[in-house]
Protein backbone atom coordinates (compact mmCIF):
# COMPACT_ATOMS: atom_id res chain seq x y z
CA UNK A 1 0.00 0.00 0.00
CA UNK A 2 2.07 3.13 -1.36
CA UNK A 3 1.49 6.23 1.65
CA UNK A 4 -1.61 8.66 -0.28
CA UNK A 5 -0.47 12.26 -1.11
CA UNK A 6 -2.81 14.94 0.42
CA UNK A 7 -4.93 16.58 -2.34
CA UNK A 8 -3.90 20.02 -3.18
CA UNK A 9 -5.22 23.04 -5.05
CA UNK A 10 -4.33 26.86 -5.66
CA UNK A 11 -6.55 29.65 -4.21
CA UNK A 12 -6.83 33.49 -4.59
CA UNK A 13 -8.84 34.03 -1.73
CA UNK A 14 -8.27 33.34 1.53
CA UNK A 15 -9.97 29.77 2.09
CA UNK A 16 -10.99 29.08 5.42
CA UNK A 17 -9.30 25.31 6.07
CA UNK A 18 -8.54 23.55 9.99
CA UNK A 19 -4.90 25.42 9.74
CA UNK A 20 -3.09 28.29 8.53
CA UNK A 21 -0.05 28.66 7.70
CA UNK A 22 2.19 32.04 7.67
CA UNK A 23 6.24 32.77 7.44
CA UNK A 24 7.73 34.25 9.79
CA UNK A 25 11.47 35.66 9.96
CA UNK A 26 13.93 37.25 12.55
CA UNK A 27 15.05 40.55 10.95
CA UNK A 28 18.94 40.00 12.37
CA UNK A 29 19.66 43.73 12.39
CA UNK A 30 16.62 44.84 14.47
CA UNK A 31 16.00 41.93 16.37
CA UNK A 32 12.33 42.18 15.32
CA UNK A 33 10.03 39.91 14.30
CA UNK A 34 7.60 40.39 11.11
CA UNK A 35 5.21 37.87 9.74
CA UNK A 36 5.12 37.26 6.06
CA UNK A 37 2.27 35.75 4.38
CA UNK A 38 2.11 36.30 0.50
CA UNK A 39 -0.58 39.35 0.20
CA UNK A 40 -3.01 37.63 2.38
CA UNK A 41 -4.04 39.98 5.63
CA UNK A 42 -3.62 39.14 9.24
CA UNK A 43 -3.69 40.88 12.13
CA UNK A 44 -0.19 41.11 13.18
CA UNK A 45 0.28 42.84 16.57
CA UNK A 46 -0.81 40.08 18.76
CA UNK A 47 0.69 37.55 16.51
CA UNK A 48 4.41 39.01 16.85
CA UNK A 49 3.95 39.59 20.87
CA UNK A 50 3.19 35.74 20.54
CA UNK A 51 6.41 35.09 18.75
CA UNK A 52 8.40 37.64 21.30
CA UNK A 53 6.53 35.73 24.18
CA UNK A 54 7.17 32.42 23.67
CA UNK A 55 10.70 33.26 22.68
CA UNK A 56 10.71 32.41 19.12
CA UNK A 57 14.23 32.17 17.96
CA UNK A 58 13.51 32.33 13.93
CA UNK A 59 16.00 29.47 13.20
CA UNK A 60 15.07 27.35 10.00
CA UNK A 61 12.72 24.17 11.09
CA UNK A 62 11.07 26.27 14.33
CA UNK A 63 7.51 25.84 14.00
CA UNK A 64 5.06 27.70 16.25
CA UNK A 65 1.63 26.85 16.66
CA UNK A 66 -1.21 29.19 18.00
CA UNK A 67 -4.98 29.20 18.32
CA UNK A 68 -6.84 30.94 15.46
CA UNK A 69 -10.25 32.43 15.16
CA UNK A 70 -11.28 31.71 11.67
CA UNK A 71 -9.15 28.89 11.19
CA UNK A 72 -8.71 26.52 14.23
CA UNK A 73 -4.91 27.23 14.49
CA UNK A 74 -2.53 29.11 13.19
CA UNK A 75 1.15 27.81 12.47
CA UNK A 76 4.50 30.08 12.25
CA UNK A 77 7.10 28.20 10.10
CA UNK A 78 10.58 30.09 10.35
CA UNK A 79 11.82 31.81 6.92
CA UNK A 80 15.32 33.03 6.85
CA UNK A 81 16.16 35.60 4.54
CA UNK A 82 19.24 36.25 2.49
CA UNK A 83 21.23 39.55 3.57
CA UNK A 84 18.99 41.60 0.88
CA UNK A 85 15.94 40.26 2.90
CA UNK A 86 14.58 38.01 -0.08
CA UNK A 87 14.13 34.54 0.35
CA UNK A 88 15.73 31.58 -1.68
CA UNK A 89 13.09 29.23 -2.82
CA UNK A 90 15.01 26.42 -0.90
CA UNK A 91 13.90 27.92 2.27
CA UNK A 92 10.04 28.30 1.25
CA UNK A 93 10.45 24.71 0.20
CA UNK A 94 11.43 23.79 3.38
CA UNK A 95 9.41 26.22 5.71
CA UNK A 96 6.61 24.59 3.93
CA UNK A 97 7.60 20.68 4.62
CA UNK A 98 8.35 21.71 8.10
CA UNK A 99 4.72 23.33 8.57
CA UNK A 100 3.15 19.91 6.91
CA UNK A 101 5.63 17.79 8.44
CA UNK A 102 4.35 19.25 12.39
CA UNK A 103 0.72 19.10 10.91
CA UNK A 104 0.37 15.10 11.27
CA UNK A 105 -3.25 14.74 12.66
CA UNK A 106 -4.80 17.27 11.25
CA UNK A 107 -7.03 17.65 7.63
CA UNK A 108 -6.42 20.68 6.21
CA UNK A 109 -3.86 23.55 6.13
CA UNK A 110 -4.00 26.77 3.75
CA UNK A 111 -0.50 27.96 3.40
CA UNK A 112 -0.36 31.66 2.89
CA UNK A 113 3.57 31.65 2.13
CA UNK A 114 5.55 35.25 0.26
CA UNK A 115 6.16 34.48 -3.37
CA UNK A 116 8.55 36.32 -5.31
CA UNK A 117 8.48 33.92 -8.57
CA UNK A 118 6.52 31.32 -9.75
CA UNK A 119 9.37 29.21 -9.08
CA UNK A 120 8.56 29.93 -4.87
CA UNK A 121 4.87 29.25 -5.74
CA UNK A 122 6.31 25.87 -7.25
CA UNK A 123 8.68 24.99 -4.21
CA UNK A 124 5.83 26.04 -1.67
CA UNK A 125 3.45 23.64 -3.44
CA UNK A 126 6.72 20.85 -3.18
CA UNK A 127 7.48 21.27 -0.13
CA UNK A 128 4.06 20.83 1.60
CA UNK A 129 3.51 17.72 -0.19
CA UNK A 130 7.05 16.44 0.54
CA UNK A 131 6.41 17.29 3.93
CA UNK A 132 3.52 15.42 4.29
CA UNK A 133 4.61 11.45 4.21
CA UNK A 134 4.79 8.98 7.03
CA UNK A 135 5.02 5.26 6.48
CA UNK A 136 3.25 3.15 8.75
CA UNK A 137 2.82 0.11 6.22
CA UNK A 138 4.44 -2.30 8.63
CA UNK A 139 2.76 -0.72 11.62
CA UNK A 140 0.22 -3.47 13.44
CA UNK A 141 -0.71 -3.24 16.50
CA UNK A 142 0.87 0.48 17.04
CA UNK A 143 -0.82 1.78 13.84
CA UNK A 144 -4.10 3.05 15.28
CA UNK A 145 -2.08 5.35 17.83
CA UNK A 146 -0.24 7.02 14.61
CA UNK A 147 -1.22 10.22 13.25
CA UNK A 148 -1.60 10.14 9.71
CA UNK A 149 -0.45 12.36 7.35
CA UNK A 150 -1.83 16.14 6.62
CA UNK A 151 -4.65 15.46 4.24
CA UNK A 152 -5.34 18.75 2.31
CA UNK A 153 -3.15 21.52 1.30
CA UNK A 154 -4.04 24.63 -0.39
CA UNK A 155 -1.38 26.93 -1.49
CA UNK A 156 -2.42 30.85 -1.60
CA UNK A 157 -1.54 32.67 -4.39
CA UNK A 158 -2.78 35.75 -6.28
CA UNK A 159 -2.25 33.98 -9.13
CA UNK A 160 -3.96 31.02 -8.34
CA UNK A 161 -6.19 31.35 -11.44
CA UNK A 162 -2.75 31.63 -14.22
CA UNK A 163 -2.92 28.28 -16.48
CA UNK A 164 1.13 27.85 -15.54
CA UNK A 165 0.33 27.69 -11.52
CA UNK A 166 -2.34 25.10 -11.92
CA UNK A 167 0.25 23.53 -14.22
CA UNK A 168 2.42 24.01 -11.58
CA UNK A 169 0.45 22.70 -9.01
CA UNK A 170 -0.11 19.47 -11.52
CA UNK A 171 4.12 18.93 -11.73
CA UNK A 172 4.38 19.52 -7.43
CA UNK A 173 2.14 16.50 -7.18
CA UNK A 174 3.91 14.51 -9.56
CA UNK A 175 6.69 14.78 -8.21
CA UNK A 176 5.84 14.26 -4.69
CA UNK A 177 3.55 11.20 -5.74
CA UNK A 178 7.20 9.43 -7.33
CA UNK A 179 9.33 10.53 -4.47
CA UNK A 180 7.06 9.16 -1.79
CA UNK A 181 7.38 5.85 -3.93
CA UNK A 182 10.62 6.25 -3.89
CA UNK A 183 10.99 6.12 -0.19
CA UNK A 184 8.49 4.03 0.53
CA UNK A 185 10.76 1.34 -1.72
CA UNK A 186 13.78 2.32 0.67
CA UNK A 187 12.10 2.05 3.71
CA UNK A 188 10.56 -1.69 2.86
CA UNK A 189 12.90 -3.91 4.73
CA UNK A 190 14.80 -6.72 2.48
CA UNK A 191 12.40 -9.16 3.85
CA UNK A 192 9.57 -7.08 1.49
CA UNK A 193 11.33 -5.74 -1.25
CA UNK A 194 13.70 -8.56 -3.52
CA UNK A 195 14.93 -7.54 -6.71
CA UNK A 196 11.80 -9.63 -8.06
CA UNK A 197 9.72 -7.94 -6.21
CA UNK A 198 11.10 -4.15 -6.94
CA UNK A 199 11.08 -5.43 -10.53
CA UNK A 200 7.47 -6.37 -10.36
CA UNK A 201 6.07 -3.17 -8.25
CA UNK A 202 7.17 -1.15 -11.42
CA UNK A 203 6.26 -3.43 -13.88
CA UNK A 204 2.53 -2.80 -12.33
CA UNK A 205 3.14 1.35 -12.20
CA UNK A 206 4.54 1.31 -15.63
CA UNK A 207 1.73 -0.10 -17.49
CA UNK A 208 -0.55 2.45 -17.06
CA UNK A 209 1.80 5.20 -18.30
CA UNK A 210 2.48 3.34 -21.57
CA UNK A 211 5.92 2.67 -20.26
CA UNK A 212 8.04 -0.27 -21.46
CA UNK A 213 9.09 -3.03 -19.39
CA UNK A 214 11.88 -5.66 -19.68
CA UNK A 215 13.49 -7.58 -16.79
CA UNK A 216 15.80 -9.98 -17.03
CA UNK A 217 15.60 -13.07 -14.52
CA UNK A 218 19.04 -14.92 -13.27
CA UNK A 219 18.86 -17.72 -16.43
CA UNK A 220 19.01 -14.66 -18.61
CA UNK A 221 21.55 -12.74 -16.84
CA UNK A 222 23.86 -16.04 -16.83
CA UNK A 223 23.02 -16.69 -20.29
CA UNK A 224 23.72 -12.53 -21.39
CA UNK A 225 26.69 -12.31 -19.96
CA UNK A 226 26.42 -9.80 -17.20
CA UNK A 227 28.90 -11.08 -14.47
CA UNK A 228 29.17 -8.33 -12.60
CA UNK A 229 24.95 -8.34 -11.37
CA UNK A 230 25.52 -12.72 -11.35
CA UNK A 231 28.46 -11.89 -9.24
CA UNK A 232 26.92 -9.98 -6.40
CA UNK A 233 23.87 -11.86 -6.45
CA UNK A 234 24.92 -15.45 -6.34
CA UNK A 235 25.11 -15.38 -2.81
CA UNK A 236 21.77 -14.92 -1.97
CA UNK A 237 18.20 -17.15 -1.81
CA UNK A 238 16.70 -13.73 -3.90
CA UNK A 239 17.67 -13.88 -7.28
CA UNK A 240 19.20 -10.91 -9.05
CA UNK A 241 17.35 -9.32 -11.86
CA UNK A 242 18.21 -6.27 -14.57
CA UNK A 243 14.99 -4.36 -14.94
CA UNK A 244 14.67 -1.93 -17.62
CA UNK A 245 12.01 0.74 -18.16
CA UNK A 246 11.52 2.80 -21.00
CA UNK A 247 9.85 5.34 -22.49
CA UNK A 248 9.55 7.41 -25.24
CA UNK A 249 7.78 10.83 -25.56
CA UNK A 250 5.77 12.06 -28.70
CA UNK A 251 8.37 14.49 -30.19
CA UNK A 252 11.17 13.45 -28.36
CA UNK A 253 14.51 14.41 -29.94
CA UNK A 254 16.84 13.82 -27.36
CA UNK A 255 18.22 10.23 -25.58
CA UNK A 256 18.91 9.71 -21.75
CA UNK A 257 20.06 6.30 -19.33
CA UNK A 258 19.61 6.76 -16.50
CA UNK A 259 20.96 3.81 -14.13
CA UNK A 260 20.59 2.57 -10.52
CA UNK A 261 22.41 0.99 -8.25
CA UNK A 262 19.78 -1.96 -6.76
CA UNK A 263 21.31 -3.31 -3.82
CA UNK A 264 18.38 -4.44 -1.93
CA UNK A 265 20.11 -5.47 1.54
CA UNK A 266 24.08 -5.04 1.19
CA UNK A 267 25.60 -7.51 4.00
CA UNK A 268 29.05 -6.74 2.66
CA UNK A 269 29.24 -10.70 1.16
CA UNK A 270 32.30 -12.16 2.65
CA UNK A 271 33.88 -8.86 3.83
CA UNK A 272 30.58 -8.51 6.04
CA UNK A 273 30.08 -5.56 7.33
CA UNK A 274 29.70 -5.11 11.22
CA UNK A 275 26.34 -5.32 12.70
CA UNK A 276 26.47 -1.40 13.83
CA UNK A 277 25.40 0.17 10.02
CA UNK A 278 24.33 -2.86 8.70
CA UNK A 279 20.54 -2.05 8.87
CA UNK A 280 20.92 1.21 7.11
CA UNK A 281 21.80 -1.50 4.08
CA UNK A 282 18.39 -1.85 3.37
CA UNK A 283 18.68 1.74 1.91
CA UNK A 284 20.91 0.10 -0.83
CA UNK A 285 18.72 0.53 -3.40
CA UNK A 286 18.18 3.68 -3.37
CA UNK A 287 20.13 5.37 -6.58
CA UNK A 288 17.71 2.29 -8.58
CA UNK A 289 14.42 3.31 -6.87
CA UNK A 290 15.09 6.88 -7.23
CA UNK A 291 15.69 6.27 -11.50
CA UNK A 292 12.88 3.88 -11.86
CA UNK A 293 10.55 6.25 -9.93
CA UNK A 294 12.06 9.37 -11.85
CA UNK A 295 11.20 7.93 -15.06
CA UNK A 296 7.33 6.96 -14.27
CA UNK A 297 7.30 10.80 -13.04
CA UNK A 298 8.64 11.79 -17.12
CA UNK A 299 6.26 9.97 -18.54
CA UNK A 300 3.52 11.20 -16.33
CA UNK A 301 4.57 14.74 -17.27
CA UNK A 302 4.27 13.85 -21.29
CA UNK A 303 7.93 14.93 -21.65
CA UNK A 304 9.17 14.82 -25.26
CA UNK A 305 12.28 12.94 -24.44
CA UNK A 306 13.32 9.18 -24.93
CA UNK A 307 14.40 7.94 -21.01
CA UNK A 308 15.69 4.34 -20.35
CA UNK A 309 15.69 3.65 -16.75
CA UNK A 310 18.40 0.31 -15.40
CA UNK A 311 18.04 -1.14 -12.38
CA UNK A 312 20.97 -3.22 -11.61
CA UNK A 313 18.94 -5.71 -8.88
CA UNK A 314 20.87 -7.86 -6.67
CA UNK A 315 20.57 -9.08 -2.23
CA UNK A 316 24.70 -8.61 -1.41
CA UNK A 317 24.81 -11.67 0.92
CA UNK A 318 26.88 -14.62 2.68
CA UNK A 319 26.38 -18.05 1.40
CA UNK A 320 28.52 -21.13 0.08
CA UNK A 321 27.75 -19.36 -3.12
CA UNK A 322 28.76 -16.49 -2.48
CA UNK A 323 32.13 -14.24 -4.58
CA UNK A 324 35.22 -14.23 -2.28
CA UNK A 325 37.87 -12.52 -2.38
CA UNK A 326 40.19 -12.85 -5.43
CA UNK A 327 37.30 -14.46 -7.51
CA UNK A 328 37.66 -13.25 -11.19
CA UNK A 329 34.44 -12.22 -12.67
CA UNK A 330 33.73 -10.80 -15.95
CA UNK A 331 31.28 -7.49 -16.75
CA UNK A 332 29.01 -7.52 -19.59
CA UNK A 333 31.23 -6.88 -22.67
CA UNK A 334 33.93 -8.51 -21.37
CA UNK A 335 36.43 -6.88 -19.55
CA UNK A 336 37.42 -9.01 -16.21
CA UNK A 337 37.00 -7.91 -12.46
CA UNK A 338 39.02 -9.31 -9.92
CA UNK A 339 36.94 -8.76 -6.54
CA UNK A 340 39.39 -8.32 -4.32
CA UNK A 341 36.64 -6.87 -1.48
CA UNK A 342 32.78 -8.12 -2.40
CA UNK A 343 31.84 -4.90 -0.18
CA UNK A 344 32.33 -3.05 -3.43
CA UNK A 345 29.42 -4.58 -5.07
CA UNK A 346 27.86 -1.41 -6.54
CA UNK A 347 30.27 -0.68 -9.05
CA UNK A 348 29.78 -4.65 -10.00
CA UNK A 349 26.08 -4.50 -10.53
CA UNK A 350 26.75 -0.79 -12.44
CA UNK A 351 29.25 -1.56 -14.88
CA UNK A 352 26.86 -4.29 -16.45
CA UNK A 353 23.73 -2.10 -16.60
CA UNK A 354 25.92 0.77 -18.16
CA UNK A 355 27.77 -1.52 -20.32
CA UNK A 356 24.13 -2.18 -21.61
CA UNK A 357 22.68 0.92 -21.65
CA UNK A 358 25.52 2.60 -23.53
CA UNK A 359 24.64 -0.72 -26.61
CA UNK A 360 21.11 -0.39 -26.34
CA UNK A 361 21.10 3.51 -27.02
CA UNK A 362 23.58 3.31 -29.66
CA UNK A 363 21.35 1.03 -31.59
CA UNK A 364 18.22 3.33 -31.00
CA UNK A 365 20.10 6.18 -32.91
CA UNK A 366 23.03 7.24 -29.97
CA UNK A 367 22.55 8.63 -26.21
CA UNK A 368 22.79 11.77 -25.43
CA UNK A 369 23.78 11.42 -21.98
CA UNK A 370 24.43 9.02 -18.98
CA UNK A 371 23.51 9.33 -15.68
CA UNK A 372 24.00 6.44 -12.76
CA UNK A 373 22.88 7.22 -9.12
CA UNK A 374 24.27 5.35 -6.53
CA UNK A 375 24.77 5.00 -2.93
CA UNK A 376 27.89 3.52 -3.83
CA UNK A 377 30.71 4.62 -1.03
CA UNK A 378 31.04 5.32 2.71
CA UNK A 379 33.82 7.87 1.39
CA UNK A 380 31.21 9.84 0.23
CA UNK A 381 29.36 10.71 3.82
CA UNK A 382 32.74 11.08 4.92
CA UNK A 383 33.86 13.57 2.74
CA UNK A 384 30.46 15.92 2.07
CA UNK A 385 28.35 14.47 5.06
CA UNK A 386 24.64 13.08 4.77
CA UNK A 387 23.15 16.08 3.25
CA UNK A 388 25.25 16.59 0.01
CA UNK A 389 25.73 14.37 -2.80
CA UNK A 390 28.58 14.40 -5.04
CA UNK A 391 28.76 14.24 -8.87
CA UNK A 392 31.37 13.44 -10.97
CA UNK A 393 31.62 13.45 -14.49
CA UNK A 394 33.48 12.67 -17.98
CA UNK A 395 32.31 15.98 -19.62
CA UNK A 396 32.30 19.41 -17.43
CA UNK A 397 29.50 21.04 -19.45
CA UNK A 398 26.95 18.18 -19.01
CA UNK A 399 27.74 18.84 -14.93
CA UNK A 400 27.20 22.29 -14.87
CA UNK A 401 23.71 21.99 -16.69
CA UNK A 402 22.94 19.56 -14.03
CA UNK A 403 24.32 21.46 -10.84
CA UNK A 404 22.41 24.66 -12.21
CA UNK A 405 19.11 22.24 -12.41
CA UNK A 406 20.06 21.08 -8.73
CA UNK A 407 20.19 24.77 -7.35
CA UNK A 408 16.49 25.03 -8.43
CA UNK A 409 15.25 21.94 -7.84
CA UNK A 410 17.25 22.50 -4.29
CA UNK A 411 18.69 19.10 -4.44
CA UNK A 412 22.50 19.76 -2.87
CA UNK A 413 24.93 18.09 -5.03
CA UNK A 414 28.78 18.65 -5.16
CA UNK A 415 31.27 18.54 -8.17
CA UNK A 416 33.98 15.99 -7.09
CA UNK A 417 37.04 15.56 -9.12
CA UNK A 418 38.45 11.84 -10.89
CA UNK A 419 41.89 11.97 -10.73
CA UNK A 420 43.61 10.28 -13.39
CA UNK A 421 46.70 8.74 -10.85
CA UNK A 422 44.07 7.50 -8.86
CA UNK A 423 43.32 4.95 -11.44
CA UNK A 424 46.58 2.85 -11.33
CA UNK A 425 45.31 2.12 -7.65
CA UNK A 426 42.60 -0.25 -9.82
CA UNK A 427 44.93 -2.22 -11.37
CA UNK A 428 45.16 -5.91 -10.78
CA UNK A 429 47.88 -8.29 -11.32
CA UNK A 430 45.96 -10.99 -12.85
CA UNK A 431 43.01 -9.75 -14.31
CA UNK A 432 41.94 -6.30 -16.33
CA UNK A 433 41.22 -4.91 -12.91
CA UNK A 434 40.60 -5.06 -9.23
CA UNK A 435 37.38 -4.02 -7.53
CA UNK A 436 39.07 -1.60 -5.36
CA UNK A 437 42.20 0.57 -4.97
CA UNK A 438 43.12 3.65 -2.89
CA UNK A 439 41.34 3.66 0.02
CA UNK A 440 41.83 7.46 0.22
CA UNK A 441 39.39 8.96 -1.85
CA UNK A 442 37.62 5.92 -1.68
CA UNK A 443 34.89 8.07 -3.72
CA UNK A 444 36.80 8.94 -6.46
CA UNK A 445 38.21 5.66 -7.03
CA UNK A 446 34.74 4.27 -6.99
CA UNK A 447 34.03 6.98 -9.90
CA UNK A 448 37.06 5.97 -11.44
CA UNK A 449 36.28 2.25 -12.01
CA UNK A 450 32.48 3.10 -13.46
CA UNK A 451 34.74 5.38 -15.96
CA UNK A 452 36.37 2.66 -17.27
CA UNK A 453 33.23 1.46 -18.74
CA UNK A 454 31.78 4.58 -20.10
CA UNK A 455 32.90 5.53 -23.89
CA UNK A 456 34.43 8.38 -23.32
CA UNK A 457 32.77 10.80 -25.91
CA UNK A 458 29.61 9.79 -24.14
CA UNK A 459 28.70 12.93 -21.67
CA UNK A 460 28.55 11.01 -17.94
CA UNK A 461 27.52 11.48 -14.49
CA UNK A 462 28.13 9.46 -11.59
CA UNK A 463 26.16 10.58 -8.94
CA UNK A 464 26.79 9.28 -5.54
CA UNK A 465 24.45 9.51 -2.78
CA UNK A 466 25.47 7.33 0.02
CA UNK A 467 24.89 10.20 2.54
CA UNK A 468 22.01 12.05 1.45
CA UNK A 469 19.78 9.04 0.35
CA UNK A 470 18.83 7.72 3.62
CA UNK A 471 17.98 10.26 6.83
CA UNK A 472 19.11 8.50 9.93
CA UNK A 473 19.13 11.88 12.14
CA UNK A 474 15.72 14.02 12.61
CA UNK A 475 13.83 14.75 10.42
CA UNK A 476 14.24 18.07 8.61
CA UNK A 477 12.30 20.65 6.31
CA UNK A 478 10.41 18.68 4.11
CA UNK A 479 12.99 15.69 4.57
CA UNK A 480 11.32 12.50 6.89
CA UNK A 481 13.47 10.04 8.66
CA UNK A 482 14.72 7.34 6.73
CA UNK A 483 14.35 6.98 2.60
CA UNK A 484 14.35 10.68 1.40
CA UNK A 485 14.00 10.34 -2.73
CA UNK A 486 17.21 12.41 -2.90
CA UNK A 487 18.00 12.83 -6.72
CA UNK A 488 14.71 12.36 -8.06
CA UNK A 489 13.52 15.85 -8.52
CA UNK A 490 16.84 16.86 -10.37
CA UNK A 491 16.70 14.07 -12.97
CA UNK A 492 13.29 15.35 -13.77
CA UNK A 493 14.66 18.96 -14.13
CA UNK A 494 17.45 17.39 -16.39
CA UNK A 495 14.77 15.80 -18.75
CA UNK A 496 12.85 18.78 -18.70
CA UNK A 497 15.34 21.01 -19.59
CA UNK A 498 16.63 18.87 -22.30
CA UNK A 499 13.20 17.62 -23.69
CA UNK A 500 12.94 18.09 -27.71
CA UNK A 501 16.03 20.49 -27.93
N1 LIG B 1 26.59 0.45 0.10
C1 LIG B 1 27.92 0.71 0.54
C2 LIG B 1 28.23 2.20 0.67
C3 LIG B 1 27.50 2.95 1.75
C4 LIG B 1 28.08 3.12 2.99
C5 LIG B 1 26.28 3.55 1.49
C6 LIG B 1 27.42 3.85 3.97
C7 LIG B 1 25.62 4.27 2.47
C8 LIG B 1 26.21 4.42 3.70
C9 LIG B 1 28.92 0.12 -0.47
O1 LIG B 1 28.50 -1.01 -1.13
C10 LIG B 1 30.15 -0.23 0.27
O2 LIG B 1 30.09 -1.11 1.08
N2 LIG B 1 31.25 0.43 -0.06
C11 LIG B 1 32.51 0.19 0.56
C12 LIG B 1 33.56 0.20 -0.53
C13 LIG B 1 34.91 -0.23 -0.05
C14 LIG B 1 34.90 -1.70 0.28
C15 LIG B 1 35.91 0.06 -1.15
C16 LIG B 1 32.77 1.31 1.57
O3 LIG B 1 32.44 2.45 1.28
O4 LIG B 1 33.25 0.99 2.65
MN1 LIG C 1 28.98 -2.81 -0.08
ZN1 LIG D 1 26.48 -1.27 -1.31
Amino acid sequence: MPTTLPTISASDNSVIDEVLVLGFALDKKSKKFSILSGELRVDQGPLLQALTDLGASGASDEVIKLPGSASKLILLTALTLKSDGSIAHEVLRRAAGAAARSLAGTTSATFALPQASKQDFQAIAEGALLGAYTFDEFRGSSKADRKPALKKVTIYSKKAKDKSYLQGIKRAEIIAKYTHLTRDLINTPPSHLTPDSFSLRFKKLAASLGVKVEILNESQLIKGGYGGIIGVGQGSANPPRLLRLSYSGKGAKKRYAFIGKGITFDTGGLALKPAQGMEAMKSDMSGAAAVCAAVLAIAELKLPIHIDAWAALAENMVSDKATRPSDIITIYGGKTVEVLNPDAEGRLVLADAMVRAAEVGKKAGGLDGMVDVATLTGAQVVALGTRTSAVMTNNESFREQFLTLAEITGEAFWPMPLPEELRASLDSPVADMANIGDRMGGMLVAGLFLKDFVDSELPWLHLDIAGPAYNEAKAHGYTPVGGTGVALRTLVALAESSAAK
